[in-house]
């Protein structure tokens, strides 16, 4: 009974998902092999993918020689925020390089939206040298402006250009910031740290910890439940859990790999989890609307609520629900939310996101304060925050438990229609 529902959703899920990336910078690169080393390092930082889920960006692009060069002997974590200074969040086709008004302008960088970049640090300065030069550095004040624009490499206005430049963009301290050590990708800490203490102490107790820290090295992603997650109506209890189903549970809440946000934002369909032993088994529904994340189990869903921990490769996501994987907890979840005899007039907290743990859930995923140049329309960074002002238009879309699945499956009957009727 729960797959056949499940599986329709699923689909139009995944085309939704497919939808939301306007670009896709590695099949740009793909026809350029003098960027191939460039295009690599996107890849491997899945800088990639914050490319590829921002409209109106400029990639200032390295050759073979100057990203070797760059990368140096330099931990992924370091190239991952090089990566980010070298790209702009506004549209700069040559034309737009050579008409920048008063000759200089800065430009905010992806590095600026992680939120580490005091000062001018995340801001590149472009400007417009006489002789038709244009000339690019850090903003950060006595930075030399010393790289150059050599060509263009693709223009799809007003979406994303490609510009090669001759040289990288240094900013102080970027290139020499230490690889995340091991107090940086403690598990235990950030969890204790970011509000999530019952599931860390389960995952200690269970031994499963163990399990996660021998995936690091590899990369893991995390999905930990706040501490209100285990105390809200709904959830069972998860002491009548044999020790096999509750290192179940535990690994359901982790997945293989180096995935952040936007990564997730770009992963379309059923993931597996830690706890996936055959195929479909202990999978998770990524779904994206707008800038939210969301994971369904066939039982309940949670968004994601915020990054605790983004270190190459390690990520580490706080949620709001604990994940109740259909291999545990069936396809109906305990108080079926339906038709209640009982005449009370407020809904159940079980069937509704509650707007004050949302209130109180920890920052958006970035924050992304974007000063000078005019930032892209409706940047993503406005979806969350808005979101929690009215609770009441939650239910278009965030909302949890069975009613949702039927609504998706109608959503879904007419998304098919829709797409039918377009090709
Ligand atoms: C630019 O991005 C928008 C939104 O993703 C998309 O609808 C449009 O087709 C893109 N334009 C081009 C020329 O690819
Ligand atoms: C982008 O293109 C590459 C091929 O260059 C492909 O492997 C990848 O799946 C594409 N990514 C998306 C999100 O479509
Ligand atoms: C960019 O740098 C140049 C040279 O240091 C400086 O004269 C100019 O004012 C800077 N542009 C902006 C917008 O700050
Ligand atoms: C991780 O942090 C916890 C405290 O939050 C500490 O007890 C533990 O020893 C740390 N582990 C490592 C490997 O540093």
């Amino acid at each position: 009974m729960a797959t056949p529902l499940l599986s329709l959703p699923l689909l139009i899920f995944s085309l939704v998902a497919i939808s939301t990336t306007a670009h896709n910078i590695t099949a740009i690169l793909d026809g350029f092999p003098e960027f191939s080393v460039f295009k690599g390092y996107l890849t491997q930082t899945k800088v990639a993918d914050e490319i590829n889920t921002r409209e109106t960006i400029t990639v200032l692009a390295l050759d073979n020689a100057a990203m070797t060069a760059l990368a140096g002997n330099h931990p992924l974590s370091v190239i991952k925020n090089e990566l980010r200074l070298h790209v702009l969040l506004d549209y700069f086709d040559p034309q737009k390089l050579h008409k920048i008004s008063d000759g200089t302008i800065l430009s905010t960088t992806l590095y600026q939206t992680t939120g580490n970049a005091p000062g001018q640090l995340g801001f590149v300065n472009i400007t417009d040298v006489r002789g038709g030069k244009v000339c690019f550095g850090s903003a950060v004040t006595g930075y030399k402006q010393d790289v150059t624009y050599q060509k263009s490499v693709k223009e799809i206005p007003y979406n994303i250009s490609v510009l090669q430049i001759s040289s990288p963009i240094i900013a102080p301290g970027v290139l020499t910031a230490p690889a995340p050590s091991a107090s940086d990708l403690n598990i235990t800490g950030a969890l204790n740290k970011a509000g999530c203490k019952t599931f860390a102490s389960l995952l200690e107790s269970s031994g499963v910890l163990k399990t996660y820290e021998s995936a690091v090295k590899n990369g893991l992603t995390v999905f930990a439940p706040n501490d209100e997650a285990f105390k809200a109506k709904g959830v069972p209890d998860l002491s009548k859990l044999s020790n096999a189903d509750l290192v179940s549970f535990l690994l359901y809440h982790a997945m293989a790999g180096y995935s952040p946000y936007a990564t997730l934002k770009t992963t379309t369909g059923e993931i597996k989890t830690l706890a996936t032993n055959g195929a479909g088994k202990y999978g998770l529904a990524v779904t994206t609307s707008g800038d939210q994340v969301t994971l369904k189990t066939g039982v309940d869903s949670s968004r994601v609520a915020s990054t605790v921990v983004d270190e190459t490769p390690l990520v580490i996501f706080t949620i709001d629900n604990v994940l109740l994987p259909v291999e545990l907890f069936g396809a109906s979840p305990t108080p079926a939310p339906a038709p209640e005899p009982v005449s009370s007039p407020t809904p159940s907290p079980a069937t509704a996101p509650s707007p004050a743990s949302e209130a109180s859930a920890p920052s958006p995923i970035e924050s992304p304060p974007e000063p000078p140049t005019e930032s892209p329309a409706g940047s993503p960074a406005d979806a969350p925050s808005g979101e929690s002002e009215s609770s009441t238009a939650d239910n278009s879309g965030v909302s949890i438990y069975a009613p949702t699945l039927v609504k998706a499956v109608l959503t879904g009957f007419v998304s098919v229609i829709f797409s039918a009727l377009l090709f």
